[in-house]
């Protein structure tokens, strides 16, 4: 990609997705870096181990493998540097420890995914720090909450399992005024969808886990940020040794190459499978931010490019034996936690958790993760589970 970086015209999604990261020629033409397994790195003599005056120090802090993959996220994000740790709940834990001290407020919304809820509600209150929650529909209406002390102000949106969208820029604003850095979990979006940085965001979060890694069987998290906050996130990483294990990485790597074409086919699939669902008897109401019927279908289409392929739906009234019902019935659907996947999934999510955004869905909430299965069979499969929930209470 090097050469082509003084050229006008931006490459497309799909040909930067192809080539970002690492340069080929730098490993004798191989397409793929290698992936570097390592602590110890040596050094050519005492004065450059004594200054650490060399590319690579020691496997905690970066490797080949791992600037490739930290490269290509940056290229994405548009950001100033890139951490990859272990998890995507470790890519939200990681820049709060290194962001918030004892004595410091801090914003959450309240559709927050919810171990970063038990995270913030468990440890972050055991160091001293005020942990606050507040409506996802707050927009510039959070300056009424940011104190003198509040240090960080955590977005996600859509929300999890709720899909409410956040006015990132008004709430950017507002907590700029204040000197508060604005965090947010992009997971839902993936760069490709929504690049937070451009809208003001100082820290993108991802859980590459899901549509970065696109199968199910690697966890992995991506923090990216801007001028301003990337010396001190870098220093913060490194002082928690959170890295990322080496096959962990190739391994996302490699699934950044398709995940454009595979999101298109997420999208596509989830969008219609959300247009048929809120033509079912049995389905009270579709959460997915891209469909006309969302409340804040307008903020999506205003800042967001596309949608990913999860979202969820309201049961026609009754409670768990309903929700277990539809759920049971299921045959090409998973039941399982995470998304993201190639495969389908479901699940009956739980908002007990919610303090401020209590809303009465009047029905169970089950949240569905469209995979790249064939659409028809799974408008197949939830008939098969809109008709057993009919007859189970
Ligand atoms: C929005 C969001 N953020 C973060 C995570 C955490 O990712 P991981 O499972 O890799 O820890 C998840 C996982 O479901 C998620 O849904």
């Amino acid at each position: 990609m090097e050469k082509n970086r003084d050229k006008k015209k931006p490459f497309g999604i799909n040909t930067l997705l192809t080539h970002c990261g690492n340069d080929p020629r730098d490993y004798h033409g191989f397409v793929n870096p290698p992936v570097v397994h390592a602590s110890t790195v040596l050094f050519p003599d005492a004065q450059t181990m004594a200054t650490r005056n060399q590319k690579y120090t020691y496997g905690t802090r970066g490797t080949p493998t791992s600037d490739a993959l930290a490269q290509a996220i940056d290229a994405l994000e548009g950001s100033a540097g890139t951490v990859l740790v272990p998890s995507g709940l470790t890519a939200v834990t990681v820049p709060l420890l290194t962001f918030l001290s004892a004595g410091d407020h801090v914003l959450f919304v309240d559709s927050i995914y919810n171990p970063t809820r038990h995270f913030a509600d468990t440890m972050l209150t055991r160091l001293g720090i005020t942990v606050e929650y507040y409506d996802p529909g707050i927009g510039a209406g959070i300056a009424e909450l940011i104190r003198p002390n509040t240090k960080v102000v955590f977005t996600e949106s859509p929300g999890s399992n709720t899909f409410e969208m956040q006015d990132i820029p008004a709430i950017v604003e507002k907590a700029h005024e204040a000197d508060a850095i604005v965090m947010m979990d992009n997971t839902w979006a993936t760069p490709l969808y929504f690049r937070p940085l451009d809208h003001g965001v100082d820290i993108s979060i991802h859980a590459a886990t899901k549509y970065p890694s696109g199968h199910s069987d690697v966890l992995l998290g991506t923090v990216s940020a801007n001028e301003r906050c990337w010396p001190r996130l870098l220093e913060g990483h490194g002082t928690l040794g959170m890295c990322a294990a080496p096959d962990d990485v190739y391994q996302i790597l490699r699934g950044l190459r398709t995940m454009g074409i595979r999101l298109e086919a997420h999208q596509k699939s989830a969008l219609e499978i959300a247009r048929w669902l809120e033509t079912q008897a049995g389905v009270a109401s579709v959460l997915h931010p891209a469909l006309e019927s969302h409340p804040d279908h307008a903020i999506w289409k205003r800042d967001f490019t596309g949608a990913s392929g999860i979202f969820s739906i309201v049961l026609d009234g009754g409670a768990k034996k309903k929700a277990h019902a539809f759920l049971d019935a299921l045959e090409i659907f998973g039941l399982g936690y995470s998304w993201g996947g190639f495969e389908s999934l479901a699940v009956h999510v739980s908002l007990a958790d919610r303090t401020v955004s209590r809303a009465d869905y009047g029905g169970p909430v089950i949240r569905l993760q469209i995979g790249l299965e064939d659409t028809g069979d799974l408008i197949a499969d939830l008939q098969k589970g809109l008709a057993a929930a009919a007859t189970a209470e």
